[in-house]
């Protein structure tokens, strides 16, 4: 009999609601071991996404490494955090009193992110589902680690897939728009990407139904989840006429625990870095003939076309539920 090795991850996460809900599923769930918790601009400012980095790992007893990233892109300024959807403390506005007292690690979260692959070449899944900045400066600063990742895995995208356009522009999706620039590069650096974008993201719906079973089956996870998904959950409900919310985040660590829950259609990517399509992703699929253009010499890489939603969601809810079955 052959047993599979837990995946080591490193998170790399701006929490945010949906960020918090992957952060915990990855801590639950067998197949991962998580090495590292790095954190980005963008559901809230770098400081307060720290602090709920700390705070999440102090709650929950995740007993990693935390280290601060980006404050800002690499070359645009840093827009105005969307309160609207994450609250303006990026946990959803419920009033979390409870002051870390874990200090994230010394170096900024590229060098972490260099030092602890180099400490396991050839071993790690990166992990992003915030804007790329930190890939990108690790990317930057030490070219040689991409041949040195197993796999990336994001967040992040618009594809066109059934028509599907972007959340913050009508071309592009939030994490991709945080920081265009960052997310051409790791797109176009010569390691395996994998792109769990809105063109599934939308297609997996996590109904207010199913977070009243979380809240009550799923132990203090279950609980804390509900609590911070009101205010993300009444976003959805408004402005999508959805009675819960997509599943963004945890989808993207749903592909490292069973990839077979989607398609991939492969194919270089590039990213619009600037205009009015700024943050838009652009895929050339492989069996596809073009003439000679911007992808030409780029790595292929995979993007998720169709998801099993049904599963996915399964997949979530048991993580969560088994775990706190085992506990009683
Ligand atoms: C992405 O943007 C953020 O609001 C979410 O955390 C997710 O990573 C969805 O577009
Ligand atoms: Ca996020």
């Amino acid at each position: 009999m052959t047993t599979t090795l837990p995946a080591k991850v490193i998170f790399d996460t701006d929490p945010g609601v949906d960020d918090a809900m992957a952060l915990l599923f990855l801590h639950r769930h067998p197949a991962i071991e998580l090495l590292g918790i790095t954190t980005v601009h963008g559901n809230a400012s770098i400081d307060t996404t720290t602090r709920n980095a700390c705070y999440l790992a102090e709650r929950f007893a995740i007993e990693v490494p935390i280290a601060q990233g980006a404050r800002e892109p690499l070359a645009l300024p840093k827009s105005a955090p969307p309160a609207m959807v994450h609250g303006d403390d990026g946990l959803g506005n419920v009033g979390q009193s409870f002051t870390p007292s874990r200090e994230p690690d010394p170096r900024p979260a590229y060098r972490w992110i260099i030092d602890t692959v180099r400490a396991h070449p050839g071993e790690v899944t990166l992990v992003a589902v915030g804007p790329l900045t930190n890939l990108g400066l690790a990317l930057k600063e030490d070219p040689a680690i991409a041949e040195l990742v197993k796999a990336v895995v994001i967040m992040g995208g618009a594809f066109g897939v059934d028509g599907q356009g972007g959340n913050v522009t009508p071309a592009a999706e939030a994490n991709i728009h945080g920081d265009p620039l960052a997310a051409d590069l790791v797109f176009t650096a010569p390691w395996p990407v994998t792109a769990v974008g809105l063109d599934v993201t939308h297609r997996v719906l996590m109904r207010n139904a199913d977070f009243a079973r979380l809240r009550d089956q799923g132990g203090e996870d279950g609980e804390f989840m509900w609590a911070i998904s009101r205010h993300y959950v009444d976003f959805y409900s408004q402005r999508e006429a959805i009675d819960g919310c997509y599943v963004h985040d945890s989808s993207a660590v749903a592909y490292v625990i069973d990839p077979s829950l989607f398609t991939l259609r492969s194919g270089p990517v590039r990213a619009v870095c600037d205009g009015l399509a700024m943050g838009q992703t652009l895929q050339r699929p492989d069996d596809r003939d073009f003439p000679p253009g911007d992808w030409d010499g780029h790595p292929s890489q995979r993007v998720c076309v169709d998801v099993d939603a049904e599963r996915l969601l399964a997949l979530f809810l048991d993580t969560f539920i088994d775990a706190e079955r085992s506990r009683d």
